[in-house]
């Protein structure tokens, strides 16, 4: 039912362009990059974390997602986003997941090995792929947060995914999670990046993607929003990375914004407004549209 993600990823590998991953945590973000995704008949990988399943509970983003990928003619696949807690991940398991990241890159080197090869034992058992983590992507988020960016070792890459069978590896090249990305500007580590792609032939993940675009700040402010220092990963960047060997971007931030802006410019246009459908559908078709920029900008328009 669901997309299977590692063919989605070995052939975007092929084809250089990547797969749009997007956070999901309600039926109006599912709504909005599901549409956009038929629309530019583009696959997609649709992404709980621990905290969106804290927040809506597995069985409910599940369903969502089932019903999404039974009606959308493009292929849906279903990940486990930043899998810290092995039940969590056990669960996603037995649900019917298409993927499932174990994020272990807070642990010692050996530690990652151990239980990233053991989520790989239990996944391929189930025929699910396993996405890893090597290095430390920074910034913070609900559930997610480190404060130092720690680059991905391209010789240590190898050794990890030699070791632990992993079939898609996120690295560590100066991205940062959240909308308070970079203190300065955003320079990613393309010539890291080229030497793990060298090294490392499994697909590679960027987290931490998100452009935070100005315009969709502006919106957001212009109604109320307290936003001021964000920073994004400029596109000229994030081609330059696909270009480079990524093959698969998450993108949550640039969905909170889009929501944020849409639901705050609709609260304060029409103050006598109380029907939280009128309130919604602006922020699933502001995402809609965000989703949409991505998935251009990935290459990824015409290949589901
Ligand atoms: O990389 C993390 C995702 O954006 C999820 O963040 O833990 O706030 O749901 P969250
Ligand atoms: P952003 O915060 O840049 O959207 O990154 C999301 C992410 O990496 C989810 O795993
Ligand atoms: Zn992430």
């Amino acid at each position: 039912m669901f997309a299977d993600t590692k063919k989605l990823l070995l052939k975007a590998q092929q084809g250089k362009y990547a797969i749009a991953h997007f956070n999901i945590n309600n039926l109006e973000i599912v709504q909005g990059v599901v549409q956009a995704a038929m629309k530019l008949k583009a696959p997609i990988i649709l992404a709980t974390s621990e905290g969106a399943l804290k927040y809506a509970g597995m069985n409910y983003l599940y369903a969502l997602a089932k019903i999404a990928s039974e009606q959308a003619n493009v292929p849906l696949a279903l990940h486990l986003d930043h899998g810290k807690d092995l039940d969590l991940i056990k669960q996603a398991i037995q649900k019917g997941y298409s993927s499932v990241m174990i994020d272990a890159s807070h642990q010692k080197f050996e530690k990652n090995i151990t239980l990233t090869k053991h989520v790989v034992a239990l996944a391929h058992k189930k025929g699910i792929s396993v996405e890893a983590e090597l290095g430390t992507i920074g910034g913070a988020e609900d559930l997610v947060s480190s404060r130092n960016i720690i680059y991905t070792d391209p010789e240590k890459a190898k050794e990890f995914v030699d070791r632990t069978g992993c079939d898609f590896l996120a690295v560590a090249i100066g991205t940062s999670h959240g909308a308070y990305k970079f203190k300065s500007h955003a320079n990613l580590q393309l010539g890291i990046l080229g030497r793990i792609q060298s090294k490392v032939k499994v697909p590679l993940v960027l987290h931490g993607a998100s452009g935070v675009p100005s315009a969709l700040v502006s919106v957001a402010q212009k109604y109320g929003a307290d936003l001021s220092g964000v920073k994004g990963v400029p596109d000229s960047q994030i081609k330059k990375a696909i270009m480079g060997g990524i093959t698969k971007i998450n993108t949550d931030t640039d969905l909170r914004i889009a929501f944020d802006a849409a639901v705050r410019k609709a609260l304060h246009t029409k103050p006598a407004e109380f029907d939280p459908r009128h309130m919604l559908a602006p922020a699933r078709d502001l995402i809609q549209k965000v989703a949409e920029q991505r998935i251009r900008l990935f290459g990824s328009i015409g290949k589901g």
